[in-house]
C-alpha cells in the first residue's frame, strides 16, 4: 500500500472524522520524496515564478502574496526541499523584481518548529516570510487581511481533505475582488483534492457496517465537496476511478461556478499504472494563469516521467539518459502529429480561430501532457505542407490559424 493510502487507511480507521490527524505513517511521509510529490513540487516551482512575474508586475511594490495553508516541516528529512523550502527559493529568485511575501501555516507542533526555522532563516536573507502555528482555518482571515490590494495565490496541500467548499468559496475567494477585475485582484488556488480519500470515503457509503465516527467521515466529505452530491456520483460510478474523477472534476466545476474562475484538474499519481493519489486543481480567473499553469505541468510531467524510468531500471544494465531521450522523441513526435490532425479537423469547421478559443480541441487528448512548444512546432508544419496560412510564429494564444 502506498503511504498516501496508509495515511488514509489510518485516518477512516482511528474513527475520526476526515480531517487530518497525524499518524506514524503520516511521518512517512516527509522522510523521502515520491513521484507524486515531485510533480506536485515540480508543478509548483514551475508555476509561482512566472505567476507572480506576470501578476506583479500591476501589483502596488510588486508584492505578491502567497499561503502555503498545509505546509509541513518546509524540507523531508534527508533535506530535500518540501514546499515552503522551495517557495523561498523560489521568491529569492525574482527578489529583484517582486516581493513574494509568504505565510505558511503548520498544525502539528514538531513541523511547525522546523518551518519556523525555515522562516527564520529566510528572513535572515532578506525575504518576507511567517510561519504560523495551528489549522489553517484560524490563520485564514488574517492572512487575507495581509493579502487585501496585492495578488494572492494560496497552495492548499493536506493529507486528507482540505478546508470546506465555504471556506475556499465565501471566505478565501469571497474576499477578493471578483472576476474581470486587474491583476493585482488576482486570485488563485493550487488545490490538492485528494483521490485516496474519496476512495476511502466512498467505500463508506456502500458498506454495510455502521463504524463509529462513520457519519461524521460523510459529513466531513459533504463539507468539502459543498454538498452531498459527491455520493451519487459515488453510487453511480462504474468503479473507483470513475468515482474519483467523476467528483475531483465535479468538485472543480462547482469552486469554479461559485466563484466564477476556470479551473484545470490534473490526475497526479506514482506510477502510470496507479490510480491517482491526488488530483491537482489551479483555479484561475485569468486565462493567462491557464496558459502558464499548462507549461508548468507540461514540464513538470517530463521529470515525473524521467524519474519513474529511473526507478523503474534501478540495478539494471539499462542506459536511463538514452532511453528517456528516446521515449521522449517518440512521444514529442506524437503530439505533434495529434495536435496537428486536430487542427486540420478544426479548420474544416472553421476558415480561421485562435489558439485560445480552441485550446483543448487542439491539444486533444494530449492536453496537459504537451505545450506551447507543440502547438507552434505543428503549425509550422502544416504552414510547410501548404494547409494553414498561418506560419507559426509570434505569441501562441493570441496565434491566429487560418485556411492556406
Ligand atoms: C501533505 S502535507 C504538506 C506537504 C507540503 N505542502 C509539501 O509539499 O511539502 C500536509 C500537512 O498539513 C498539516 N495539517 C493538517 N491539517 C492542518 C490544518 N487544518 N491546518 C494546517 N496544517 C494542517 C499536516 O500536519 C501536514 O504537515
Amino acid at each position: 500500500m502506498d503511504e498516501l493510502e496508509q495515511v488514509e487507511g489510518e485516518l477512516l480507521l482511528s474513527g475520526e472524522t476526515a480531517g487530518e490527524e497525524v499518524t506514524e505513517s503520516t511521518r512517512q511521509f516527509f522522510v523521502s520524496k515520491k513521484a507524486a510529490a515531485l510533480l506536485k513540487h515540480e508543478i509548483l516551482q514551475g508555476y509561482v515564478k512566472p505567476f507572480v512575474a506576470k501578476v506583479g508586475r500591476w501589483a502596488p511594490g510588486g508584492r505578491v502574496v502567497y499561503l502555503d495553508g498545509y505546509a509541513g516541516p518546509g524540507r523531508y528529512a534527508d533535506g530535500t526541499p518540501g514546499s515552503p523550502a522551495l517557495i523561498l527559493d523560489s521568491a529569492a529568485e525574482i527578489a529583484d523584481i517582486r516581493k513574494l511575501d509568504c505565510y505558511f501555516v503548520e498544525r502539528r507542533r514538531e513541523d511547525f518548529k522546523s518551518l519556523k526555522a525555515l522562516t527564520i532563516e529566510a528572513k535572515s536573507r532578506g525575504l518576507a516570510a511567517e510561519a504560523l502555528s495551528g489549522k489553517v482555518e484560524k490563520h485564514l482571515a488574517y492572512v487575507l487581511k495581509q493579502a487585501e490590494g496585492s495578488p494572492l495565490l494560496a497552495f492548499i496541500d493536506p493529507f486528507g481533505l482540505g478546508l470546506s467548499f465555504e471556506a475556499l468559496t465565501e471566505q478565501l475567494f469571497g474576499s477578493r475582488q471578483p472576476a474581470g477585475s486587474t491583476g493585482r485582484d488576482a486570485t488563485e488556488v493550487l488545490l490538492n483534492f485528494n483521490s485516496n480519500a474519496v476512495r476511502r470515503i466512498g467505500g463508506l457509503l456502500t458498506s454495510p457496517k455502521e463504524r463509529p465516527g462513520k457519519q461524521a467521515t460523510l459529513k466531513a466529505m459533504d463539507d468539502a465537496c459543498g454538498g452531498d452530491w459527491w455520493r451519487s456520483e459515488f453510487r453511480k460510478s462504474s468503479d473507483n476511478s470513475e468515482a474519483v474523477e467523476r467528483i475531483a472534476n465535479g468538485f472543480a466545476l462547482r469552486v469554479g461556478d461559485a466563484v466564477r474562475s476556470h479551473s484545470w484538474t490534473l490526475p497526479v499519481r506514482n506510477r502510470s499504472h496507479h490510480q491517482p493519489a491526488y488530483h491537482l486543481v489551479l483555479f484561475s480567473r485569468h486565462r493567462d494563469g491557464l496558459w502558464l499553469f499548462g507549461e508548468a505541468i507540461s514540464h513538470a510531467q517530463t521529470e515525473w516521467r524521467r524519474e519513474i524510468l529511473k526507478s523503474s531500471t534501478e540495478g539494471t544494465l539499462f542506459d536511463d539518459d538514452s532511453l528517456f531521450e528516446e521515449e521522449e522523441k517518440q512521444k514529442k513526435s506524437e503530439w505533434i502529429s495529434e495536435i496537428k490532425e486536430n487542427i486540420v479537423d478544426l479548420l474544416r469547421q472553421h476558415k480561421s480561430f485562435t489558439v485560445d478559443r480552441y485550446h483543448s480541441e487542439i491539444m486533444g487528448s494530449v492536453l496537459g501532457e504537451a505545450r506551447q512548444m507543440h502547438i507552434r512546432a505543428a503549425v509550422k508544419e502544416l504552414h510547410r505542407e501548404g494547409k494553414t496560412g498561418c506560419d507559426g510564429k509570434g505569441d501562441i494564444p493570441d496565434m491566429r490559424i487560418t485556411r492556406p
